[in-house]
C-alpha cells in the first residue's frame, strides 16, 4: 500500500492506494469515532462490495445505513440527491455521522455534495471503485450534480477525510470504464508531467491488461500530481484550472449528447484532441505532437473524433463552462506535451476551424 497526503493545513487527508484495502478496517475506523456511518452507493456497486464493507464495519461495532441509488450519469441530479437527504432524515442521521461514497465519480460527486449540505456539513469518506474515481474525482473535493443546461453546474468544494482506493475493485470494472479512467491519467502527463506521458507510451498495454503493478504506479502517480495541484490551489483560482484539459469540449459533448450517452472519460479524450488541435492552430505545438497525443488515446481505445453536434451548438454549450469569465471563454491548451496553460482570447476563427475539423471528419496531423 502507498499513502499520499493532500496538504490542506487542518483539512489535509490521506489517500491510501493498494490491493485489498477494503478488508482493512484499520484504515477506516479512525474516521468513524462515533461508530456510525451512512454508505451511499448504487445498484451496480452494492451487490459487488456493499455487503463485505458492511460486514467488516459491523464486526467492529459500526452501525451502517445503506443508501442505494440508481446507476448512471443521467441520475446525477437534484432528484437523486434528494433521495440521499430523504434516507438520512428518515434514519435521523446526525451531524457526526460520516457519509461514505462507495462507487465511481457519480456516486462520489453526489455523496460529497450531500455531505457538504446535509445539516450544513457532515464528515465525508471516499471509497472510489472506478479507475477514473481513483485517479481523479475522489481527490480534491469537487462535489456536485449536473443541471439540464450544464455539467457539474451545481456543487461545492468539500474535502473528504480519507480516500481509500482499493485496486482490487477494478477487477470487476467493464473495459470501457477502465479506458475512460485512462483518459484522465493521460491528462496528468499532458498538463504537467512529460516523463509520466512517456511512461504511459511505454506501458499502455499493461494498463489495458490490468497489470496490478502498472495500475498501482499509474494511480499513485496521478494522485501525486492531483494532490500537488489541489494543495497549491484548492478553489481553482489558478493552476487547478489546468486539470480541466479537454473538459470544455468534453463537457459540451456530454451535455449535448445527453448525460450518459458518452462516458466522462470518453468526452475528455475527444475533447483533449480538440484542445491539442487548437493549440496547434495557435502555433504552440507541432502537428507531430498532436499526432503523438492522438496515437496514445487511440492505443487506449478511446474516441478521438467528437460527435457532430454542429459548431453553433458546441459554441453555445461551451459558453456555459465554469471557466468563462466576463462572458469570455477560456481554454486549457498545450504549450508542449507536459506544459498546459490557460488561454483567454482564442481567435474565434481558429476555434471554429477546430470544431469543424475535429468534429466532422476527424483530424490527421503529419507535418
Ligand atoms: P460512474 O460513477 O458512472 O461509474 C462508471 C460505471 O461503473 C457505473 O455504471 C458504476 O456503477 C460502475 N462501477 C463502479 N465501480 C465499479 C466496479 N468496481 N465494478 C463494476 N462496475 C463498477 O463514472 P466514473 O467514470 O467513475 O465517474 C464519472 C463522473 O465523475 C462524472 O460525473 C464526472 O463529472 C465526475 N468527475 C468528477 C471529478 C471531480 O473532481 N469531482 C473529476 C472527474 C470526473
Ligand atoms: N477534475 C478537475 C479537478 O478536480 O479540478
Amino acid at each position: 500500500m502507498q499513502t499520499l497526503t493532500v496538504g490542506l493545513a487542518e483539512r489535509s487527508y490521506p489517500i491510501h492506494i493498494g490491493s485489498g484495502l477494503l478488508g482493512h478496517a484499520d484504515l477506516l475506523l479512525p474516521h468513524l469515532p462515533h461508530k456510525r456511518a451512512a454508505v451511499v452507493t448504487n445498484t451496480t456497486v452494492a451487490p459487488l462490495y456493499l455487503e463485505s464493507l458492511r460486514a467488516m464495519l459491523q464486526n467492529h461495532g459500526v452501525e451502517i445505513i445503506s443508501i442505494i441509488l440508481p446507476d448512471g450519469e443521467e441520475f446525477k441530479n437534484a432528484q437523486t440527491l434528494g433521495l440521499i437527504y430523504d434516507a438520512l432524515l428518515t434514519h435521523r442521521s446526525e451531524r457526526n455521522t460520516p457519509l461514505i461514497a462507495l462507487g465511481g465519480g457519480v456516486i462520489g460527486d453526489m455523496t460529497g455534495y450531500a455531505a457538504a449540505t446535509y445539516l450544513r456539513g457532515v464528515p465525508f469518506i471516499q471509497i472510489p471503485t472506478t479507475l477514473l474515481a481513483q485517479v481523479d474525482s475522489s481527490v480534491g473535493g469537487k462535489t456536485g450534480i449536473n443541471h439540464p443546461l450544464g455539467k457539474n453546474m451545481i456543487g461545492a468544494f468539500y474535502q473528504p477525510q480519507v480516500v481509500l482506493a482499493d485496486i482490487a475493485t477494478l477487477n470487476t470494472l467493464p473495459d470501457k470504464e477502465l479506458r475512460a479512467g485512462i483518459a484522465e491519467i493521460i491528462k496528468y502527463g499532458l498538463i504537467r508531467d512529460l516523463p509520466f506521458f512517456q511512461w504511459l507510451e511505454q506501458n499502455m498495454e499493461k494498463l489495458l491488461g490490468r497489470d496490478t503493478e502498472a495500475l498501482q504506479y499509474a494511480i499513485t502517480h496521478s494522485c501525486l500530481n492531483k494532490a500537488e495541484v489541489v494543495g497549491a490551489d484548492e478553489r481553482e483560482c489558478g493552476e487547478r484550472a489546468l486539470l480541466n484539459l479537454g473538459h470544455t469540449f468534453g463537457h459540451a459533448i456530454e451535455t449535448g449528447m445527453g448525460y450518459g450517452a458518452w462516458l466522462h472519460g470518453e468526452g475528455v479524450a475527444a475533447g483533449t484532441i480538440m484542445a491539442a488541435d487548437l493549440s496547434h492552430r495557435l502555433g504552440w505545438i507541432s502537428g507531430k505532437d498532436v499526432a503523438r497525443i492522438r496515437l496514445l488515446f487511440e492505443r487506449a481505445e478511446l474516441p478521438v473524433v467528437a460527435p457532430g453536434l454542429g459548431t453553433e451548438k458546441y459554441l453555445q454549450l461551451m459558453g456555459l463552462d465554469k471557466k468563462v469569465v466576463g462572458g469570455k471563454m477560456r481554454f486549457v491548451l498545450l504549450n508542449g506535451i507536459g506544459n498546459a496553460v490557460v488561454k483567454g482570447d482564442v481567435p474565434e476563427d481558429l476555434l471554429r476551424q477546430t470544431l469543424e475539423v475535429c468534429v466532422n471528419q476527424g483530424i490527421k496531423h503529419n507535418d
